[in-house]
Formats: C-alpha cells, sequence, structure tokens
C-alpha cells in the first residue's frame, strides 16, 4: 500500500517534471521576449542611475525582481526595457528625463557585455539568441515624454526607442488615457486628435511600434484603425477576466485578430486577478483567452517586472518563466504556439513594423499647434501664431478701451 502510494506520487512528480523539462528545452532555442520590464527605473530610484556604486552591481542585485542570475534562470533572451518617467514630468522635464532613462540603459548593455546586447532591430535580436545574450530594446513608455514634438519622436527613435507607449496615467494634447474609461479623467480628444493621428503615421514610417498599453478604449480603436502595421499591448490582459481597463478587452482583441497585433500579457495581480493576490494558472487563463478570442499568433509576455508591487505566487521575478511556460504545455500548447508566445509573435509583429517603415518617404513636418499646448515653461520659437497671438491681445485690449472710452467710461 506505501509502496504504491510512494509510486504514484512518484509518478506524479516525474509528470510535472516532464512539463518543466519540455519548458526548458524549448527556451533554450526560443528564450523569452518580455515587453516590458521597469529595472531602468528601479536603478534611477535605487541608485540615481549610477551604475559604478558597488550595491548597484546587477550580478548581485537582490531588491529587485530583475538581475543577470535571475534572467539567465528565466531563459529571457529579448527584453524591451521601459524608459519611463511619471506624468508629473508633462510640461516640465520630461524630455530630459526621457533621455537620461535611455543613456542608462545604453549604459548598462555596455557595462555587462556578456549579458547584453543593445539591438535595434529583428535581425539582431535573433543574432543575440544565437550568442545567449539578452536582446536589449527601448520601449519609451508615455506620449508626454516626446512633448508633442515630431522633432523629439524622431531624436528618441534615432537613439533606439522601437516602441512608444502613446500615453501613460495622463492624457497627452493628442491622445487619451484609460483614466478617461474609469471617469477618473476628461475625454479631451476622444481617442487620437487629428495630429495624433499625423503622429501615428511618422512612428508607420520611422518603423516604431505602436504601444496600446495605457490608453483608453477610443484611442486602441482609433490607433488599430489607423496603422499600416501590426501594434502591441506591451503589458496588458484580458478585460473579460478581469474587468480593470488597463485590460483589452474582447472587442479589442477582435481588432488585435484582424490586424495580426499582439497582447503581451501583464502579471501585476490587480490586472490579473482584479486583486492583491493572484497565481500562476490565472495568468495561464489571461493567455487561454487572449489565445481563444485573438489567437495564438496575437499572445505574449510583459510581466511588468520592477514596475509593479504585487505578483502572483509562483511568477514572483524573471526567473520563473519556465513555469508559466510548463503550465501551458500541461494545458495541451502546442510547441509551436508556444514558440509564439515566447519570442516568434514579437519577431513577426516587429519584422512587420520594418517592413511597413520607409525612409524614402518624406518626414511628417506641420507641427502641433500652439493652442493644442499647455504649460508656461515652453518658448515659441518658430511658432509665428504666437507673436499674432500677441498682436491680436493687444488689439483686443486697444479696441476694448476705446469702445470704454465712447462710452464715457474711462
Ligand atoms: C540591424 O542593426 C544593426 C546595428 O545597427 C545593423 O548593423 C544591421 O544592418 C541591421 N540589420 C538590418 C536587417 O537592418
Ligand atoms: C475583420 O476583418 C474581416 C474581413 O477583413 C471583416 O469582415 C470583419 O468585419 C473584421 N472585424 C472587425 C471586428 O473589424
Ligand atoms: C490535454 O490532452 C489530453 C490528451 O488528449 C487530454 O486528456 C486532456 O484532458 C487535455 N487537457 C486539457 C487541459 O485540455
Ligand atoms: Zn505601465
Amino acid at each position: 500500500m506505501v509502496i504504491i502510494w510512494w509510486f504514484w506520487s512518484l509518478l506524479a512528480i516525474c509528470a510535472s517534471d516532464s512539463f518543466r523539462d519540455q519548458a526548458v528545452a524549448i527556451m533554450r532555442t526560443t528564450p523569452v521576449i518580455d515587453g516590458h520590464n521597469d529595472l531602468p527605473w528601479q536603478l534611477l530610484n535605487l541608485f540615481n542611475n549610477q551604475l559604478l556604486r558597488p550595491d548597484a552591481d546587477l550580478n548581485k542585485l537582490a531588491q529587485t525582481h530583475t538581475n543577470i542570475p535571475k534572467l539567465k534562470a528565466g531563459f529571457v533572451g529579448g527584453q524591451f526595457w521601459s524608459a519611463y518617467m511619471p506624468c508629473d514630468t508633462q510640461n516640465k522635464d520630461a524630455v530630459k528625463r526621457i533621455l537620461e532613462q535611455m543613456d542608462v540603459i545604453h549604459r548598462m548593455c555596455q557595462l555587462y557585455p556578456e549579458t547584453f546586447m543593445c539591438v535595434t532591430n529583428s535581425s539582431d535580436i535573433l543574432q543575440a539568441f544565437r550568442r545567449g545574450k539578452v536582446a536589449s530594446l527601448i520601449g519609451v513608455e508615455g506620449g508626454h515624454l516626446i512633448d508633442s514634438s515630431l522633432g523629439v519622436l524622431r531624436t528618441l527613435y534615432h537613439l533606439g526607442m522601437r516602441y512608444l507607449t502613446l500615453t501613460h496615467n495622463c492624457n497627452t494634447p493628442w491622445a487619451d488615457n484609460w483614466l478617461v474609461d474609469r471617469g477618473d479623467d476628461e475625454a479631451e480628444s476622444h481617442g487620437l486628435s487629428p495630429f495624433g493621428k499625423r503622429l501615428l503615421n511618422e512612428m508607420n514610417r520611422l518603423g516604431v511600434m505602436i504601444d496600446l498599453s495605457h490608453v483608453s478604449v477610443a484611442t486602441m480603436k482609433d490607433a488599430l484603425q489607423i496603422s499600416r502595421a501590426p501594434v502591441i499591448f506591451s503589458h496588458s490582459s484580458a478585460y473579460s477576466l478581469c474587468p480593470h481597463r488597463r485590460n483589452v478587452p474582447d472587442d479589442v482583441l477582435q481588432l488585435v485578430k484582424n490586424t495580426s497585433s499582439l497582447v503581451m500579457v501583464n502579471f501585476f495581480s490587480n490586472f490579473v486577478s482584479c486583486s492583491d493576490s493572484a497565481t500562476l494558472p490565472q495568468v495561464a487563463d489571461h493567455l487561454d483567452h487572449i489565445k481563444k478570442v485573438a489567437g495564438a499568433g496575437a499572445v505574449g509576455l510583459g510581466g511588468d517586472y520592477d514596475g509593479v508591487t504585487m505578483l502572483p505566487v509562483g511568477l514572483e521575478d524573471v526567473s520563473k518563466y519556465p513555469d508559466l511556460i510548463a503550465e501551458l504545455l500541461r494545458r495541451n500548447w502546442t510547441e509551436t504556439e508556444v514558440r509564439g508566445l515566447l519570442a516568434d509573435n514579437l519577431i513577426r509583429v516587429f519584422s512587420e513594423v520594418e517592413l511597413v517603415s520607409n525612409n524614402m518617404q518624406s518626414p511628417e513636418e506641420v507641427p502641433i499647434t500652439l493652442k493644442e499646448l499647455d504649460g508656461s515653461c515652453r518658448t515659441y520659437y518658430g511658432y509665428s501664431q504666437a507673436h499674432s497671438i500677441h498682436l491680436q491681445t493687444g488689439a483686443l485690449v486697444a479696441s476694448l478701451a476705446s469702445l470704454l472710452f465712447r462710452l464715457h467710461l474711462l
């Protein structure tokens, strides 16, 4: 009796291990490309971006979800590092701050060349896979970080930005964010403004992926309709499993399917279970759902590690991806579907974005109008309206004065 019990438990353990072994075997040739990791934000918070500080050693860093040994254990072969700055930089030092976050990512690649390889195109991601390095790319999180400037957009592209999240948790003068759907922000552009639409066209021309995590549903729909290339959600889950406005509703998943776009699932407990606690199988449920509604080509992983406070049991840090893959294999995902989720779907989308891009086409030049801009920290060089607005105000005051004079009120 005891022997039979022992035999069956051993069999159960072996069976579960075999899924993990199979996951690892797949990940040796197709590692994870994760859509969103906030380690650069941690580097700013903890070390003010001083990577040479002894306690900033990425081989030993312990207080973060991400470090070099954990990346290796998790078979992370590609990472979009998030260059992020909060919305309170809008109309202030947003552009300076984002340049510094892009710089710290470049310095990370420079300081750890054995681990990271900064790349900017899909073929170099595959090159990094072959060399056993973490292909490192830059995603800029928040449209406010380009300060409504096509020139800044292009310059960030030259510095390596390969996706731009159209908003963070605030509207920009040209796109509405998800808080509008919760009633916590006013709708301003009702999706994308005319300038926002031209900006997306410029992103297509350059070959910058359009990221719709954090935007309102109206912005999602506008972008999915306008973009000439597939788009991504770099870190969002399924709304029908957890009705949080950061997640993607089913009607939008239909459009994702139609456009061969990609949803990279966020592991933040609040987006997975709509509560503070969640589990690895619940993340697998989100992946199953998106696969069911939008197809196996539409799923990816965007863990949001080091950007969130609560993670599911079993997915505590970046070393845990193989356990999630084992769970999907247990759920009968095919090897092709798993490889799609891990990397192939992102590579497909990124390659299509590269194909659509066209440097021969002339750059978008018409700037945002002055009256769409906000804030007092800006100068108005180049805007001839600035001069005429000033003159018009002067003229208005003068005619008002003459009117009052004629009415004998002055
Ligand atoms: C990818 O980027 C590298 C580095 O800039 C460049 O050498 C290579 O030609 C690019 N590959 C393609 C296919 O554009
Ligand atoms: C998806 O595309 C098909 C065919 O192109 C079209 O009939 C269908 O209405 C589209 N669905 C949505 C949700 O746009
Ligand atoms: C997976 O496939 C096996 C064999 O066909 C079947 O017995 C099992 O119920 C399936 N599991 C799930 C979760 O679909
Ligand atoms: Zn985010």
